[in-house]
Order: structure tokens, then sequence, then C-alpha cells
């Protein structure tokens, strides 16, 4: 059986994140073969493209870390109708110097949890735009806008019987996603 594993990359640093709740319980949904290493991004420095040549130590161990992945996971708030600045430099890093990106080809699936009732949905559109162009297959069905409920992740940390049929169908999918297009 084939090992993969998946780098989980969050798009917040709130520490009560509705998201970073999230990214904990939907990999419980996972097969066994399937291990996920949460990506620390709070400790990146600013982007500037003047320390290309010698980037700081978080950086290179974020490069590392997303190499090393066989796939992506990003659970994503919304900042603004669009992705936290967090989750941008966090990309933009682990994109440069040109023709060095960490992303090349990594298959991603994208989870969002937000307080707002129509979710996140332009937070993610922002973010499959970005993937696009740094050739990341992204998952497109089904589509993953949670709103923050009682209840969504429950008291063990697992997803809550509301919502435990659509996110393992969306695990599964995920699951059969990186399968076709890890690199
Ligand atoms: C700066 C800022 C901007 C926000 N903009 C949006 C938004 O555009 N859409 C939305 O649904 N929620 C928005 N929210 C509310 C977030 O959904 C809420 O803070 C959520 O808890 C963030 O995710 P987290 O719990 O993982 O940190 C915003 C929150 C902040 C702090």
């Amino acid at each position: 059986m084939n090992l993969y594993q998946i780098a989980v990359i969050v798009g917040s640093l709130r520490h009560a994140s509705f998201n970073r709740q999230l990214s904990h319980a939907i990999v419980k949904l996972a097969p066994p073969n399937f291990t996920f290493k949460p990506v620390t991004i709070g400790d990146l420095p600013l982007y500037n493209q003047d320390d290309d040549a010698n980037p700081a130590e978080s950086v290179k161990r974020l490069k590392t870390e997303i190499r090393a992945a066989q796939g992506l996971i990003f659970v994503t708030a919304e900042y603004n109708r669009s992705i936290p600045g967090v989750l941008k430099n966090a990309i933009d890093h682990a994109s440069r110097p040109y023709g060095e990106s960490a992303w090349d080809g990594k298959p991603a699936g994208i989870l969002s949890v937000s307080v707002g009732a129509i979710g996140t949905s332009l937070a993610q559109q922002h973010l499959r735009n970005v993937l696009a162009y740094l050739d990341v297959p992204t998952l497109c069905q089904p589509e993953v806008f949670l709103q923050a409920t009682e209840g969504l992740v429950d008291q063990t940390g697992s997803i809550g019987a509301d919502s435990k049929e659509f996110l393992q169908d969306w695990m599964n999918r995920y699951v059969a996603w990186v399968k076709t297009h890890a690199v």
C-alpha cells in the first residue's frame, strides 16, 4: 500500500481558529495510509524578494515540508472577501525564487469555515486562482463552504454528525485526487 504525506496549511493564526479545529477534525476521516503534517506559517517573515538568495530558516523549513508532501490541504479563513495575508505570504514564500517553487504539481484540496452565512466562497475562488498559476491541481467538487455552527466539530475534536457524511465524501474524493495526481 502506497503511503501519502499531506501538508496541511491553515489560513488563520488565531489561537481558537475554527479553521484549525476543522483541519484537525477532517484528517480523522482519511484512510490509514494518509498522514498529515500541519505546516507552521505564523513564523514566516513578510515576503521580500531581496531575501530570495538568503531565506530565513522558517522559509527553508516551509519549502522542505511542502516538497516532502505528496499532497496539500488548505483550510482557510476568509478575510474581507479574500484569503488572509498570512496565507498569501506563505504561498509567495514557497513559490520563490522563480523556477524553484515548492508547490509545483502538488494536488490540493480546499476547505473553509467562517462565521458568515455565505461562507468563504470568494476566498476559495481567489485561492484557486493563485494555485492555478502555481500549477497546483485543485479538487473542484464538492466545494466545502462551512459555517461555524455549534457541533460542526464535536467535543472529541471530530466532525459532528450533521456534516460527517458530506465531509467523508469530500475526503474520499480528495484521497482519489491525490492518488491520481501525486508526483
Ligand atoms: C479581518 C477580518 C476580515 C473578515 N472578513 C470576512 C469575510 O470576508 N467573510 C467572512 O465570511 N468572514 C469574515 N471574517 C470573519 C471570519 O469568518 C471569522 O473571524 C472566522 O472566525 C475566521 O476564521 P478562524 O476562526 O479560522 O480564525 C473576517 C474576520 C476578520 C478578522
